[in-house]
């Protein structure tokens, strides 16, 4: 009994994880009866070998005929496959296009039977019937079946409530239900191990696919387990994306699902962008076929005024799932709009529409235009330009042609960077001359006009000089004057002198 029971379960464990295969060492147990698992949806072979030893030599002599025992005590066993000795098949209609057997498999003597996919309505004592001349051996192999219930069905939308559940043709009475995620007994706070043991995922999330295995206990002991793969059809990437985007520049907004509709053998899917921009709704269609699961929507130009909550839904089949996508964008705003002169002051402030609080901004002069025109000058003072600087405002407190050129802002977060705006910062009197012009031509005016004024004083006090020196008599000069006027004249000559040295 024990021996049996570890059997059935080594049979168990071999169908339920890797169903199509054979239990080994089956070809000496022949004419014993064997039980398989296996889940509702996969597939199985019902093992049947017998030894090429006794007979079949030449399997055109040989016939094999599947029946089951019907479920229901008062059915007839029903034929499920029969391979006659001319090689003729037959088999019953319900399960046509879901058995085989390998007639290369014949000649080695293995009969076993391939259903697939399995049903829930499948499970009964099979047992096959191998005639040679008038020589026959038999098969039996009990099937069970486990069924995984998904309710509402396939395919499980994300964060739409789910409940998974899970029974078995075994007769007993069920004592216990027990669900393991990915190899892990699910936490008791989310369930659970119970009698009546469905188990519900309210809010089913990415981290909630995979594996997941159901173990049935029952009143005779018997244990049975399935492994279902469970897939959630939900969006990649974070939950609530935003996308960053440089005023004036396009913009990608990303809706891609989880998994291609067709895994789940849907073909009908549609994706569809929607804004509420302001009072009225603004909307596009993306049309997509089903071996895409990607439904972007690309704005070709974004302003300010275009930021906002954008929502992509995705009809897939007969349900629609939908996404919110926020658009930022960053911009630059200058102290002085258009062209800066040289020598003032500018602030530069990047900003986000939608700033989430954690952003850091830095800013770096990418090319300076004296730079590109003056390269034997690009030393240290251009590299200093290149250092990027911290923080959303960047000041220059005097303009100077080295800081025209092109200024860039980037955005940090902590998952890094999110994204970045460009400013082309233009500077007048790059070719260093109108306003620097006036300022020293009223300079040389000035200079010009003393200069004038001095020359002027010069000329005056020479020909007073001169009309001082010019008497018409010199020898009356002589008589009367001599002593005061000789006097006057010595300190005329010597104040002509001081002026001539000031001159
Ligand atoms: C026996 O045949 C079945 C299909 O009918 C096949 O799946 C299985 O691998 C075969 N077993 C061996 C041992 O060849
Ligand atoms: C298990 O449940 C499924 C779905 O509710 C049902 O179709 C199937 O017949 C049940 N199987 C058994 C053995 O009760
Ligand atoms: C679906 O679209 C992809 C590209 O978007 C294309 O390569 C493929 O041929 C299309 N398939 C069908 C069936 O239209």
């Amino acid at each position: 009994m024990r021996l049996v029971s570890q059997l059935l379960f080594l049979t168990f464990t071999l169908l339920a994880f890797n169903a199509g295969h054979i239990l080994p060492g089956a070809a000496k147990e022949e004419n014993r009866e064997h039980k398989v698992w296996a889940r509702a949806g996969s597939s199985v072979v019902l093992p049947c070998h017998l030894s090429p030893r006794k007979m079949w030599k030449l399997p055109e002599k040989t016939s094999v005929l599947w029946k089951r025992h019907g479920g229901s005590a008062q059915q007839e066993p029903l034929v499920v496959l029969e391979v006659g000795y001319s090689g003729l098949r037959k088999t019953a209609l319900p399960m046509r296009p879901r058995v085989s057997v390998q007639d290369s498999a014949l000649l080695s003597g293995n009969f076993s039977l391939r259903i697939d996919p399995v049903r829930s309505e499948d499970a009964g004592l099979y047992e096959a019937l191998v005639a040679y001349n008038t020589l026959i051996q038999s098969c039996q192999v009990e099937l069970g079946v486990i069924t995984v219930t998904l309710s509402p069905p396939s395919p499980v939308i994300e964060n739409e409530p789910l409940l998974l559940s899970c029974n078995s043709s075994h007769q007993a009475s069920l004592v216990e239900m027990c669900w393991f995620h990915n190899g892990h007994l699910v936490p008791t706070s989310r369930t659970f191990c119970s009698l009546h043991g469905a188990l519900s995922i309210l809010r089913p999330a990415m981290s909630d696919a995979g594996s997941w295995r159901c173990q049935l206990r029952y009143s005779d002991n018997e244990i049975i387990s399935t492994t279902y793969h469970l897939q959630i059809l939900g969006f990649d990437g974070p939950t609530n994306p935003v996308v960053y985007a440089a005023a004036g520049s396009a913009a990608h907004l990303p809706c891609a699902l989880s998994y291609l509709p067709s895994a789940f053998g849907v073909n009908a899917v549609s994706g569809h962008w929607s804004r509420l921009a302001g009072e009225h709704l603004q909307d596009w269609s993306i049309s997509q076929n089903s071996s895409s699961r990607s439904f972007p929507l690309h704005l070709p130009r974004v302003e300010p005024g275009d930021a906002g909550q954008y929502r992509c839904s995705v009809s897939v089949g007969s349900k629609t799932i939908s996404r919110d996508v926020t658009l930022a964008v960053v911009t630059v705003t200058p102290s002085i709009q258009g062209l800066v002169s040289e020598g003032s002051r500018l602030l530069l402030v990047c900003s986000l529409t939608h700033p989430r609080g954690h952003e850091r901004f830095q800013w770096k002069q990418l090319n300076s235009a004296l730079a590109k025109s003056k390269l034997s000058v690009a030393t240290s003072h251009n590299l200093e330009g290149h250092r990027p600087r911290m923080g959303p405002t960047l000041e220059i407190p005097h303009v100077s042609q080295r800081d025209m050129g092109t200024w860039e802002c980037s955005v940090y977060g902590p998952e890094g960077r999110l994204g970045a705006v460009e400013y082309e910062l233009q500077v007048t009197g790059a070719r260093v001359s109108s306003p620097p012009t006036t300022f020293s031509g009223q300079v040389t005016f000035g200079l010009m006009l003393t200069l004038f004024l001095l020359l002027t004083v010069c000329v005056l006090a020479l020909a007073l000089q001169k009309r001082a020196r010019s008497p018409a008599f010199p020898g009356l000069e002589g008589m009367f004057a001599v002593t005061v006027p000789r006097k006057k004249e010595m300190e005329e000559n010597q104040k002509e002198k001081i002026q001539q040295t000031e001159c």
